[in-house]
């Protein structure tokens, strides 16, 4: 699958492991994490391993530093390839590393987490955390390549899978009617025939999405967005890693949908109907973080994509179709934060 940009276009690859390692060029550097290397026997076969600690600690100004001297110190030079193996964190993480170093070099994405198969690894965006907030630092860097390999999930933890399940449930909201049918038809897991298709049919969106508005200009990518204004806000205020980004975002498109049924814009029984679906699924559909209204909406506020003040949502017609909303009231916020 090819995929535009405005420099170019990268290519995103369904083959195994061992295919895209050995298509890789010799004068290349991976970066990784331990859970990564530990799954991963094949890595040590490159003379050139960097091996950071897991989790979103590592996406800090400190472990960027460490990478750029690193690459500095094994002689990297502006041909050198950067491949990031691993999840979000990791294909992030590297990605702001290749777009720094020598001002910009060869940039490959092995994501290994199904958020980052489905999410992170197309469109783009790279960056880190900094201690004021999360993804404070970035760029928008497209990778040279991109390789899926499924079979990478079977060791992935059920919680893991599950956190990366809530994104591929909201790409069927958005923008796929077709695909929850799907889902609701089967629940999917890492042996499942279907796996790789649903991989490929969600890049598949996300690239449609960002091909249009690539530096989220246009409002277009801000779609994506469902689930998330209140998700991250739930993130945000039972801090960052107690809840997994999956896990607040299924809660976060509940309440969202409620919202868009209470502004009358969502078709009515969606709401019930998406709890339900991420109920079978397994991912929480509500938390007590949602009594706590006004830390919530000050989350909400501080979040960078709030337009002059105003909250902003993407929210559903109905399963397969949404729209982007401005200047929602704090009050029906509210009054969705209490129904769910
Ligand atoms: N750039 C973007 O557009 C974008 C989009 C969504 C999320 N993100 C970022 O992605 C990050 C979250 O990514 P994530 O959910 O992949 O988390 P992660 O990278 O922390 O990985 C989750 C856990 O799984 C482990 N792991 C990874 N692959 C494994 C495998 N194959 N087998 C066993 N264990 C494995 C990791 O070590 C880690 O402990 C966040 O920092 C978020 O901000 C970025
Ligand atoms: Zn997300």
């Amino acid at each position: 699958m090819q995929i535009q940009h405005r420099n170019g276009e990268y290519e995103v690859r369904f083959e195994s492991l061992e295919e895209c390692f050995q298509a890789l060029p010799s004068d290349v550097r991976i970066v990784t994490d331990e859970n990564v290397a530990n799954a991963v026997d094949s890595l040590v076969r490159f003379c050139h391993v960097y091996v950071i600690p897991p989790g979103e600690t590592s996406k800090s100004l400190e472990v960027f530093g460490q990478i750029l001297s690193w690459l500095a110190s094994t002689r990297a030079s502006r041909k050198t390839m950067i491949c990031a193996v691993g999840g979000g964190v990791v294909g992030d993480l590297v990605g702001f590393a290749a777009s720094a170093y020598m001002r910009g070099v060869p940039f490959y994405q092995i994501p290994t987490t199904l958020l980052s198969q489905v999410d992170s690894s197309v469109g783009g965006k790279v960056g880190i955390d900094l201690p004021e907030g999360k993804n404070l630092a970035g760029a928008f860097y497209p990778p040279c390549g991109v390789t899926i390999d499924v079979n990478l999930l079977n060791r992935l933890p059920e919680r893991q899978f599950m956190n990366g399940m809530a994104e591929v449930w909201k790409y069927g909201f958005i923008m796929d009617a077709a695909l929850v049918d799907l889902l609701s038809a089967d629940r999917l897991h890492t042996a499942h025939p279907n796996l790789l298709s649903v991989v490929g049919r969600c890049i598949a969106l996300k690239a449609e999405v960002v091909q249009q508005d690539e530096y989220e200009t246009l409002g277009l990518r801000a779609i994506l967005n469902f689930g998330h204004t209140v998700g991250h806000a739930l993130e945000h205020f039972s801090g960052y890693g107690k809840m997994l980004h999956g896990e607040a975002i299924s809660v976060g498109m509940v309440v969202e949908a409620r919202l868009g049924e209470r502004l009358g814009l969502t078709k009515e029984g969606t709401a019930d109907q998406i709890q339900k679906l991420l109920v079978c699924q397994g991912l929480p559909v509500t938390d007590v973080g949602l009594r706590s209204e006004d830390a919530l909406i000050a989350a909400m506020y501080g979040d960078k994509k709030s337009l002059d003040g105003k909250l902003s949502f993407s929210l559903l017609t109905e399963i397969g179709h949404c729209k982007l909303i401005e200047g929602v009231s704090e009050e029906s916020i509210r009054m969705a934060l209490r129904e769910s």
